[in-house]
């Protein structure tokens, strides 16, 4: 029977590249593509060019009533026959705490997490789900170096609701915000598997730091030049390198024992940090989660949050 595997941010950089690994597999391996995203014919054609069968999904991932819809959309197409696979790659880095997504929500937080916790949860829970971690989300010698900020874990209701003031907070903000939904990940990620049980395998993917991918756009045009020259440094990851690494993890029956999270970096599985590991967050996170949803479906309510 055919596979069929659900995308996230399918349009560049990484997911891009998993698509087009994924879509070149030969015939037989080829799992059916559903690629959720903003401005998807340009990948689609790729793909079917490859020989893939795709389904295109429109959805801005900073909208949850979009999420919600596309998730309707991916029922009426499988029914009740769970995904092969649920990639959750698309992930954003706002360059202001500021800005909100159409709900009102943190804009980092809400399309890195809250939307693929939306999309999830609307769907029959797939038999894998992977999502897309970051090993920013605690600092080592080289992060701290580089001034890449680690997560400042704060109750997720806090991590919902966006900065205020006149002015933006700055680029360290905008990169804890970031870390701060990539531990979100991990701790959903955790709770996730506990909800599902252990037929589901969650596992959270880390394709290792690829500077020059779109993910900082909205950084000063100074710091992005950096990112570029450093993503041609040879040996440095990239979207072509880990993008057949994620299709993998999605596809491969070497990954179907993943469970609780098991945290994939590139091709080999690595331990988390203690602080990624805590069932009283995690469980906070859900049940914060669940009511950011409901907060999100009447509308004026979140802000309340
Ligand atoms: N780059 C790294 O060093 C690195 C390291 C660790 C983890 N990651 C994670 O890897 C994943 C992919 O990152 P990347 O570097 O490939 O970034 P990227 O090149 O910026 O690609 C991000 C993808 O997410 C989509 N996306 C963003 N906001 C969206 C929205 N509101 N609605 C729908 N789609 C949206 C983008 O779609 P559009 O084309 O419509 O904008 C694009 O397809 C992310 O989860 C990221 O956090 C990256």
């Amino acid at each position: 029977m055919t596979r069929t595997v659900l995308i996230t941010g399918p349009t560049r950089g990484l997911g891009r590249a998993a698509v087009l690994a994924m879509a070149g597999r030969p015939a037989g391996l080829r799992p059916d593509l559903i690629l959720v995203g903003r401005a998807l014919s340009a990948v689609a054609a790729e793909a079917r060019t490859l020989g893939a069968r795709v389904h295109e999904v429109v959805a801005d991932l900073s909208r949850l009533a979009d999420v919600r819809a596309a998730a309707g959309t991916v029922r009426e197409m499988v029914g009740d026959q769970p995904l092969h696979a649920l990639i959750a790659n698309a992930g954003a880095m706002s360059s202001d705490t500021r800005h909100t997504s159409a709900d009102g929500f943190e804009l980092t937080f809400a399309v890195n997490y809250l939307a693929h916790a939306q999309l999830i949860s609307a769907l029959p829970t797939p038999a894998r789900v992977v999502l897309l971690g970051s090993n920013t989300y605690y600092a080592n010698v080289w992060r701290r170096l580089l001034g890449v900020p680690e997560a400042q874990w704060r109750d997720p209701a806090e991590l919902a609701r966006p900065a205020t003031g006149a002015t933006n907070p700055g680029i360290k903000a905008a990169g804890v915000a970031y870390s701060n939904a990539k531990l979100a990940i991990l701790y959903y990620a955790h709770e996730l598997q506990r909800q599902a049980g252990p037929g589901v395998a969650v596992s959270v993917f880390e394709p290792g730091w690829m500077p020059g991918t779109d993910l900082g756009r909205g950084a000063p045009p100074a710091l992005r030049a950096i990112s570029r020259a450093l993503g041609r440094i040879p040996g440095v990851s990239t979207p072509q390198r880990s993008g057949p690494a994620l299709a993998s993890v999605a596809l491969d029956d070497k990954w179907a024992g993943l469970r609780d999270g098991a945290f994939v970096l590139k091709d080999r599985v690595i331990a988390v940090q203690p602080i990624a590991h805590d069932v009283d967050r995690e469980r906070r996170l859900w049940a914060t989660t669940t009511k950011l949803f409901a907060a999100s479906a009447t509308p004026g309510s979140s802000r309340a949050l």
